[in-house]
């Protein structure tokens, strides 16, 4: 979602305010840091990485903080960093243009909705359109400072969502992402605007798109995967067959604690139906380790989750407390070595798995939609089921379907030749 706020922030800028984006930071009139709050690990980067552009930067060029560590720390930024120019909210990114030239503005207000703002045209990619689909989250997940940050869940309407769309395609996108910090909860809430839609009426809706030929979305919760959900997704041509659940954790009175709403059994259900109604799919999974009150047997139920649903990518974490969450005060708080040995034994079992299933990738064939050129002669691109494929070749290829078979594997990505 950061890297869609970027973009909609390089277009206002662009369009608006005439800046344009640089290679060089010693060229730059402005720059923007957009920021991620989810762990502790990326806030404390923050003030070092303000120390070294301050160094760099050419002398009367403004530093803007953006994103969730803005939206949480807002004017502290600035008493810690008086270098820094402005402060905007992961949730006020359309303000970009009113702060840019107001001397240590912090536009930070998280109930402000942006829900049908007309953001101007960028994307970095051309050939896959990333496209919000909701602001904010309404769950309330206890280790999470993400509504805090983003403030409540807003959906955006479905026209404007096809319109948006729409134009992607017209500029030669065939694939979108739709993203949303939970994304099959859309349409609950609207802003201005009363619309009777759900995530499936959403998908089935964008798959009408002509010449849209792939369909992904992002982050799914466990909790809104019902049936009907699920059957489109199976069932839909157009929707591509990998599908990220975010178990956090394998154990029920852990999940309970976390405010998940779902069960170890309701999850384990929920993946086996998507096997059952598309054995084809590849299943991607967020898990932290080292919640509050961890035991070694909810750990354990965690591993069994692993082993059972053989998650083919894995997001794995620590746990870190975080300011405005209810977890962040629990009793029984882990060991960070503890936490380290369970993180490092949960990647280990992880790798072994991925192992076994990119091994058994060679001489499979994928449909592959090429998007990027590399070095070497080489053009990357995507599997229907999210696998990253090399093949040689030129940038005739970029934009382009085509089937690929697999002559070479490795843990992190394919080669193959184009059939
Ligand atoms: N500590 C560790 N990981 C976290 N995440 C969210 N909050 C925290 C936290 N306090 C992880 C979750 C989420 C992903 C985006 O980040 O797994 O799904
Ligand atoms: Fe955070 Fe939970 Fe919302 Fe995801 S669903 S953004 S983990 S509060």
């Amino acid at each position: 979602m950061n890297v869609r706020d970027s973009e909609h922030m390089i277009a206002e800028l662009n369009q608006k305010e005439s800046y344009e984006l640089t290679d060089h930071l010693e060229e730059a009139d402005l720059i923007i840091i957009n920021t991620c709050s989810v762990r502790e690990k990326p806030v404390a980067k923050l003030f070092s990485e303000i120390g070294v552009f301050n160094k760099h930067k050419k002398p009367g060029a403004k530093i803007g903080v953006a994103g969730c560590t803005a939206s949480h720390l807002g004017k502290e930024i600035i008493k810690r960093a008086p270098s820094v120019d402005f402060v905007i909210g992961a949730r006020n990114v359309s303000k970009i243009s009113d702060v840019i030239d107001k001397k240590h503005a912090v536009e930070i207000n998280t109930d402000y909705d942006e829900s049908t703002y007309a953001f101007g045209e960028y994307r970095s990619n051309p050939f896959k359109a990333m496209v919000n689909i909701s602001i904010g989250c309404d769950k309330s997940c206890t280790f999470c400072i993400v509504p805090a940050t983003r403030g409540d869940e807003i959906s955006i309407p479905s026209d404007l969502l096809v319109q948006e769309i729409s134009k992607a395609v017209a500029g030669g996108a065939k694939e979108v992402m739709l993203l949303g910090q939970n994304v099959n909860n859309y349409g609950r809430r609207f802003g201005a605007l009363e619309e009777k839609i759900d995530f499936t009426g959403l998908l089935q809706k964008i798959s009408t798109i002509e010449g849209l030929e792939r369909i992904r979305f992002t982050s799914p919760h466990p909790l809104h995967m019902d049936d009907a959900f699920l059957e489109e997704f199976a069932s839909n041509p157009k929707i591509c067959k990998q599908i990220h659940v975010p178990l956090q954790s394998g154990s029920t009175s852990l999940l309970k604690a976390m405010k998940r709403g779902y069960t170890k059994e309701n999850f384990l259900n929920r993946c086996e139906k998507i096997r059952t109604l598309c054995p084809e799919a590849t299943i991607s999974t967020d898990i932290i380790v080292g919640f509050p009150g961890e035991s070694e047997q909810d750990f354990e139920d965690t591993m069994d989750v692993l082993e059972k649903v053989r998650f083919e990518q894995l997001f794995s974490f620590k746990y870190s407390p975080r300011p405005h969450t209810e977890a962040a005060v629990f009793e029984k708080q882990i060991d960070s070595s503890i936490a380290g040995e369970r993180l490092t034994k949960l990647q280990s079992r992880h790798t072994e798995i991925l192992d076994e299933v990119m091994d058994a990738q060679k001489g499979k064939v994928h449909r592959v939609y090429f998007d990027e050129l590399k070095p070497n002669g080489r053009v990357a691109g995507r599997s229907d089921d999210g696998k990253l494929i090399f093949v040689q070749g030129s940038e005739e290829l970029l934009g382009k379907i085509a089937d690929v078979r697999i002559t070479k594997t490795s843990r992190g990505a394919l080669d193959g030749e184009v059939v």
